[in-house]
C-alpha cells in the first residue's frame, strides 16, 4: 500500500509538470518548472526459449543492467532508469517488452475457482499502476520518434481523454480519487504537440474518449482451478471498473498482461504492439525464422571483422539479413536451391535498403549477396568461409525426415570443405536431432561439437548445434575421401519410427 501511495504522489507531480507545450519525456519541462527525476522501473521481455542467457548478455552489453531469468522459460527481467527507456528498443533478442506493474514470486491461489478469481478481482485496484502507466506513456513517444526516424508514416493520434473537462481517473471505494489534470491528461493521453498533430487539427476541441484496453493472460501450471480466459475476464473486469476504461480486444491503447506461472504472478503493461521478431522480414516463406532467434544464433558464432559468413539454406533470408544489419563488419552470403526462396530473400533485402533510404540513412548498403545453389555443391573455394550458420529442413514443414538421412551427411561434408580448418565454425539449427547427431558422429574428423542450445521453434523442440571445424584439411580424412556411407533404407525407416 505504501508503494501505491508513493507512486500516487509521483503521478500527481507528473501530471502537474506535463503540459501541451513540452515534449513527452519526463525530463523536459517548461521553464520555471521543477524537473521530474527519472525513476527506476522493471522491464520484462519475452525471448526465444533457450536464448534467455544470450538475451541477458545483450541487456548487459547494451543497457548495463543485469537481467534475471525467470522460472517461466522465455522471459527475462531487468531494471532500467526511465531516461534510458529508449534503449530497450535497441535490443535484438527480445520478442515483446513490457513494464512490470507488480511481481509476486509466491502468490497463494485459493483452491476454489470462485475464491481464486475473486482474489484476482480484488488485486486489480491494489496494484501500483502509476509508474508503469507513466512508462507506457513515455514509451509511446519513444516509439513515435523511432517511427519518424525510420521514415514510417506516423498516424495521426486520436485524442485520448477529455482535454476540456477534468475526467475521473480512479473511482473506487477505498482508493484515492484523482481528478485528471486538465492539461496533462490521463495516463496514455498524448498532448497534441507530442503526438505530432496536424496543425489544422491542433486547436480544435476534441471529443473525450476513454482509453481502450484489453487484458491478456498467459498461464502455465497444473495447480490452478481456473483457465487463462477466466483470469483475463475477471481481472480485466476489475481493471475496467477501477480505471473506467473501455474494453476492446482488437483496437486497444493499453494491453495489460497477466502472466501466471505456477505461483509466480506478474502484472505488466505491454510496450510493444507486435513481436519484434518480424522486424526485418516483409516477404515470409513457409518456414521463415524469427529474427530474434536468428540474432541469438548469430551471437553464438560471434562474427568478427571481415569474416565471411554463409547461410547455405537461407529460405527468406532471416539469418543473413539480421547478420548483415547487426554485424556489418562481416560479409554475408545467402543461398538456397529454391528460386522462390531466393526471390523472397532478395525482396527482403531490397525492403530494408528502401526503408533505410526513406529514413534518410546515408548507410551505403548491406554487406550481403544472394545466389541460387545446391548446398551439396557450393560454388566456393575450399577453406574460404569463416562461419556457416543455417536453419536446416526439419523434415516436417520443409523436406522430409527420410531425405534428411542423405541431406545431412552431404551437407556437413560440403560445409566442412568450404569452412576454414582450425578456426571455422558452424551454428546449425534442426529439429531432426537424431539424424543430425548420427551424421555428425560420422564426421568426427571434420567437425567437433562445442555445445547445443535447446530451443522452441513454433512449438517444436529443436537444437542449435555449435560446431568447430577441426584442423584437418579437407580431402585428408576418411570422412571426406569417400562420400558418407548411405544408411540402408530399411534402417532409415526404423530410425524414423523411433524418433
Ligand atoms: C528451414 S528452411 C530455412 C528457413 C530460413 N531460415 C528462413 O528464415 O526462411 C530450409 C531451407 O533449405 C532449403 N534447402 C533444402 N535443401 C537444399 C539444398 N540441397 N540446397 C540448398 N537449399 C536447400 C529449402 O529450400 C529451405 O528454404
Amino acid at each position: 500500500m505504501q508503494d501505491f501511495l508513493r507512486d500516487f504522489v509521483l503521478y500527481l507531480s507528473l501530471l502537474h509538470t506535463h503540459t501541451h507545450t513540452h515534449t513527452h519525456t519526463q525530463m523536459s519541462v517548461r521553464e520555471g518548472e521543477e524537473a521530474v527525476q527519472p525513476f527506476v522501473v522493471t522491464i520484462g521481455a519475452t525471448v526465444p526459449t533457450g536464448f534467455e542467457h544470450t538475451a541477458a548478455e545483450e541487456v548487459n552489453e547494451k543497457i548495463g543492467a543485469s537481467a534475471r531469468i525467470s522460472k517461466d522459460r522465455g522471459r527475462i527481467y531487468f531494471e532500467i532508469r526511465t531516461d534510458n527507456l529508449f534503449k530497450v528498443h535497441h535490443l535484438k533478442s527480445v520478442d515483446n517488452l513490457f513494464v512490470v506493474v507488480q511481481q509476486y514470486d509466491h502468490y497463494q491461489f485459493k483452491d476454489t475457482k470462485e475464491e481464486a478469481l475473486l482474489d484476482l478481482q480484488q488485486l486489480a485496484p491494489m496494484l501500483p499502476w502509476v509508474s508503469a502507466l507513466e512508462v507506457w506513456k513515455m514509451n509511446n513517444s519513444v516509439k513515435k520518434k523511432r517511427g519518424r526516424r525510420r521514415g514510417a508514416v506516423v498516424p495521426k493520434p486520436k485524442p485520448i481523454g477529455d482535454v476540456t473537462e477534468p475526467k475521473k481517473l480512479q473511482i473506487k471505494p477505498g482508493a484515492p480519487q484523482v481528478e485528471e489534470n486538465q492539461e496533462g491528461g490521463s495516463p496514455g493521453q498524448e498532448n497534441s504537440h507530442e503526438a505530432g498533430l496536424d496543425p489544422e487539427v491542433e486547436g480544435q476541441e476534441m471529443e473525450p474518449q476513454p482509453l481502450k484496453f484489453r487484458v491478456t493472460c498467459s498461464r502455465a501450471g497444473d495447480k490452478h482451478s481456473f483457465t487463462s480466459n477466466d483470469a483475463a475476464r475477471d481481472f480485466g473486469g476489475a481493471v475496467q471498473e477501477f480505471f473506467q476504461w473501455k474494453a476492446d480486444m482488437t483496437k486497444f491503447d493499453v494491453e495489460v498482461l497477466l502472466n501466471i506461472h505456477n505461483n509466480e504472478v506478474v502484472v505488466g503493461i505491454a510496450l510493444t504492439e507486435e513481436s519484434l521478431h518480424r522486424r526485418n522480414i516483409t516477404h515470409f516463406g513457409p518456414t521463415t525464422l524469427r529474427s530474434t532467434l536468428a540474432y541469438g544464433m548469430l551471437r553464438l558464432c560471434k562474427p568478427q571483422i571481415s569474416d565471411v559468413v554463409v547461410d547455405p539454406m537461407c529460405g527468406s533470408g532471416a539469418i543473413p539479413l539480421e547478420g548483415a544489419i547487426e554485424w556489418s563488419h562481416s560479409f554475408f552470403l545467402s543461398g538456397d536451391n529454391n528460386d522462390m526462396a531466393i526471390s523472397r530473400t532478395v525482396n527482403n533485402i531490397s525492403h530494408i535498403l528502401k526503408r533505410r533510404q526513406d529514413g534518410g540513412s546515408t548507410c551505403p548498403g548491406l554487406p550481403i549477396d544472394t545466389a541460387q545453389w545446391d548446398l551439396c555443391h557450393l560454388p566456393m573455394r575450399s577453406s574460404s568461409v569463416d562461419i556457416i550458420i543455417t536453419d536446416m529442413p526439419f523434415g516436417k514443414r520443409m523436406g522430409s525426415k527420410k531425405k534428411n538421412w542423405d541431406l545431412y551427411p552431404s551437407c556437413l561434408r560440403e560445409m566442412a570443405r568450404v569452412c576454414r580448418p582450425g578456426t571455422g565454425r558452424a551454428v546449425l539449427l534442426t529439429q531432426d536431432k537424431k539424424c543430425f547427431t548420427k551424421a555428425l558422429a560420422r564426421m568426427g574428423g571434420l567437425w567437433r561439437k562445442s555445445h547445443t542450445v535447446w530451443v522452441n521453434v513454433g512449438g517444436l523442440h529443436a537444437g542449435v548445434f555449435v560446431l568447430r571445424r577441426t584442423g584437418a584439411f579437407f580431402g585428408t580424412t576418411p570422412e571426406d575421401v569417400c562420400e558418407p556411407k548411405k544408411v540402408p533404407e530399411s534402417q532409415e525407416e526404423d530410425m524414423e519410427e523411433k524418433d
